[in-house]
C-alpha cells in the first residue's frame, strides 16, 4: 500500500475515487477509519521527526542527549534484564565479543569502562583484565554493577560526570570499552571525553567505542554525533584509528555493530 500512497500522484482522480470504493467495500469502515488514522499519523511523525532535526541542527538544543536527560533516563531505568533487552540474538552478542572485545582489547591491564549499565559487556572485561574501572553517569547502574561484580575484587564503579574523568590518574588505563554510550552523548561531550582519553590512557592503550554515524538524523535516540566528527576529533588530539567498521562477519555471518547505522571505532594512544 505504501507504494499507492508514494505514487497518488500519478493515479488520476477517477481512478483515486474507483480504488477507494473497492477499498471500503472489501474491508468496510471501521477497517478504513484506522487504515486512514494509521497514515495520516505516519506522515504527521515524519514531518515532526523532520522538524525536530531542524531545529536541533539550527538552535543546536541538546535533544534527548544532554548530561542531565541522560542521568535522569538511565536512573529511571529497570535494570533487571542487565541490558540483554539490546541484545538483538545470541549470535550477535557472541560475535561482538569474540570479533570486537576479544579481536582488539589487549589481555591483562587496567580497564575502563564508561556506560556499564547493566553490565552486559563488564563480566567478559573483567575476566580479561588486571582490574577495571567502570564509570557511569547513573548511580544506579553503579549499585547494580558494584553488587554483581563486586565480589570479584577486581572492579570498582563510580558516578562520573557525563563529560570527564576526574579522580582517574594520569596515564593508567590500558583500555577503554564503551558500547551502546556513546551513540547517547552529543559531539561537545564526546569532545571533553576525549581530552580525557589523551590524558588517562598510558602510551600504546587502546579505546574501542561503539557510536552513531549519521548525526541522530535516522532517530533511535542518536546523538548528533557523526561519523566524520569522531574520525576528526580523534585524530586532533593525535590517537591512531586502528579500525571504525559498521559491520563485521563472524563464525560466517556478517552482524551490523547496532541499529542506525552506528560505527565501531577502534583507536590507540600513540606508544
Ligand atoms: C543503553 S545503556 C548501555 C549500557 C551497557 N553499556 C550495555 O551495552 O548494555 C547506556 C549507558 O550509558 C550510560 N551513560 C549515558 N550517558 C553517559 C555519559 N555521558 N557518561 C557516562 N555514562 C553515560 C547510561 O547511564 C547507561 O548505563
Amino acid at each position: 500500500m505504501k507504494d499507492i500512497v508514494d505514487n497518488r500522484r500519478h493515479i488520476s482522480l477517477g481512478k483515486k475515487l474507483s480504488l477507494a470504493w473497492l477499498i471500503v467495500k472489501e474491508n468496510g469502515i471501521i477497517w478504513c477509519a484506522a487504515f486512514a488514522t494509521y497514515y495520516l499519523a505516519s506522515a504527521v511523525g515524519a514531518r515532526a521527526f523532520k522538524l525536530m532535526d531542524h531545529i536541533r541542527r539550527r538552535d543546536g538544543v541538546p535533544g534527548m542527549n544532554s548530561r542531565a536527560l541522560n542521568k535522569a533516563i538511565w536512573e529511571a531505568w529497570d535494570w533487571q534484564a542487565g541490558g540483554e533487552e539490546w541484545t538483538p540474538n545470541e549470535a550477535w552478542k557472541t560475535g561482538i565479543i569474540e570479533h570486537v572485545l576479544r579481536g582488539y582489547m589487549p589481555q591483562g591491564g587496567q580497564v575502563l569502562e564508561i556506560g556499564p549499565g547493566g553490565g552486559r559487556w563488564t563480566g567478559e572485561l573483567i575476566q580479561r583484565a588486571d582490574g577495571l574501572l567502570g564509570v557511569d553517569i547513573s548511580a544506579s547502574c553503579v549499585e547494580v554493577c558494584a553488587e554483581k561484580f563486586g565480589s570479584t575484587g577486581k572492579a570498582k564503579f563510580v558516578v562520573g560526570s557525563g563529560n570527564d574523568l576526574s579522580g582517574v590518574p594520569d596515564r593508567s588505563m590500558d583500555a577503554l570499552w564503551s558500547f551502546d554510550v556513546f551513540v547517547h552523548i552529543n559531539q561537545a561531550e564526546v569532545e571533553r571525553y576525549a581530552d580525557e582519553f589523551r590524558r588517562v590512557f598510558k602510551p600504546g592503550a587502546v579505546g574501542i567505542i561503539h557510536h552513531g554515524s549519521v548525526g541522530g538524523g535516522l532517530g533511535g535516540w542518536r546523538s548528533n554525533l557523526t561519523h566524520e566528527a569522531m574520525l576528526d576529533l580523534l585524530k586532533k588530539r593525535g590517537f591512531e584509528i586502528v579500525a571504525s567498521f559498521k559491520e563485521f562477519t563472524h563464525a560466517g555471518v556478517t552482524h551490523q555493530t547496532g541499529l542506525y547505522e552506528d560505527v565501531v571505532t577502534v583507536f590507540r594512544q600513540p606508544a
